[in-house]
């Protein structure tokens, strides 16, 4: 599939924290493409997203800074004479957000204000794009979720995303330092978490699938949901990076396909030899903080920015799929 090159960030120095986690190595694979110097920053927490395979063609055309963002004097002196930061570093897992609050607190809230103040004091001309959740919305009032829709996280990695969100915006009306954020709706693709459930369901779907075992699909699989190709996401943090018009707002992320768990899984299950799935009941902690259905509505984004997604969820599965028939071995080890 070709993809969109973006002619305004060559020759720029960009930053990307979690740049070796799923979305961030994306990111900085278009961004070399660009002809962009590329900073990564991770912290390579096992039981995070980041893995060294995701970067492994991209080994000579970025630099690999490995350190946590909860490290403010290492954060003062990377965010230095760049020219873009994409803030992509986060705990993503909400159950472990509830069993491991502080953590949560730390990463997606106390690190992104002390990013914030990074800027203020080092670079005050840099822009920065934060990749927000749709999570914080909680179980939705109407569907689709707009932009207005009102806040209301139903786990404490809602509530902190929410405030790392916020104090982006806060320094952007404040300070002048232009920042915006993007709500993500579910993101699948090569290189997510693939390994458990911390990052996506689909991920250990996809993994099951690829070890001849049941998909489980929690509850009745009526829960609707949309998702996007990581492709199509980075297409939005660029634009999101390079249109002005950004400045200071959220958007929403999402995809016009809506479709439920069951057809998820059904789709998947295609793909797979003699593969099915099964409907499982709720595990109690999950049950707890599940939103129930939720779509987005995007069309702010599309209005402001003109993004709307490429990739049909048939075909960004069928990609995801393959990558890890091929890869398997470098995301899960098969003794676990
Ligand atoms: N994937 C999705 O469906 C989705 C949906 C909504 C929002 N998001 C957001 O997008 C961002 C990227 O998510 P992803 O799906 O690529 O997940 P990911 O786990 O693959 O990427 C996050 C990266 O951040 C790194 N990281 C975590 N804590 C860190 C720390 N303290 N210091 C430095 N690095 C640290 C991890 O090692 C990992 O590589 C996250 O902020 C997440 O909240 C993702």
């Amino acid at each position: 599939m070709t993809q969109r090159l973006f002619p305004s960030y060559q020759s720029k120095r960009v930053l990307i924290t979690g740049g070796i986690g799923f979305i961030g190595s994306n990111l900085a694979r278009r961004l070399a493409d660009c002809g962009a110097q590329i900073t990564l920053v991770d912290s390579l927490i096992p039981q995070y997203g980041g893995n060294f395979f995701n970067i492994e063609d991209l080994r000579d055309r970025v630099t690999v800074n490995v350190c946590d963002v909860r490290d403010r004097y290492a954060m003062s002196y990377l965010v230095q004479d760049q020219d873009y930061l994409f803030n992509l570093a986060g705990q993503t897992s909400h159950i472990d957000s509830m069993t491991d609050p502080y953590a949560d607190l730390e990463i997606n809230a106390t690190a992104q204000l002390s990013i914030l103040e990074a800027c203020k004091t080092a670079n005050q001309g840099i822009k920065l794009v934060f990749a927000s959740t749709r999570q914080i919305y909680g179980r939705p009032d109407y569907l689709p979720v707009d932009e207005r829709h009102p806040v209301r996280p139903v786990d404490v990695n809602g509530i902190n995303k929410l405030a790392g969100e916020w104090y982006h915006l806060l320094y952007n009306n404040v300070y002048g330092i232009r920042a915006c954020a993007l709500r993500l709706t579910n993101t699948y693709g090569p290189g997510m978490r693939v390994k458990d459930a911390r990052q996506t369901f689909l991920g250990i779907w996809v993994r099951q699938l690829l070890e001849g075992k049941p998909i489980k699909v929690f509850g009745t699989g009526e829960q609707l949901r949309d998702f996007n190709y990581v492709d199509d996401a980075v297409d939005a943090l660029l634009m999101a990076g390079e249109n002005a018009a950004a400045d200071g707002k959220i958007y929403n992320l999402g995809s016009a396909e809506i479709v439920s768990l069951k057809n998820l899984a059904e789709t998947l299950v295609r793909m797979g030899d003699g593969s099915r799935y099964e409907l499982v009941p709720f595990p109690p902690d999950r049950k707890a903080i599940d939103i129930g259905d939720y779509y987005s509505d995007f069309s702010l984004i599309s209005r402001e920015l003109g993004w709307t997604p490429k990739t049909t969820l048939v075909e960004g599965l069928r990609l995801t799929v393959e990558y890890y028939r091929e890869n398997h071995d470098y995301y899960w080890d098969t003794t676990t």
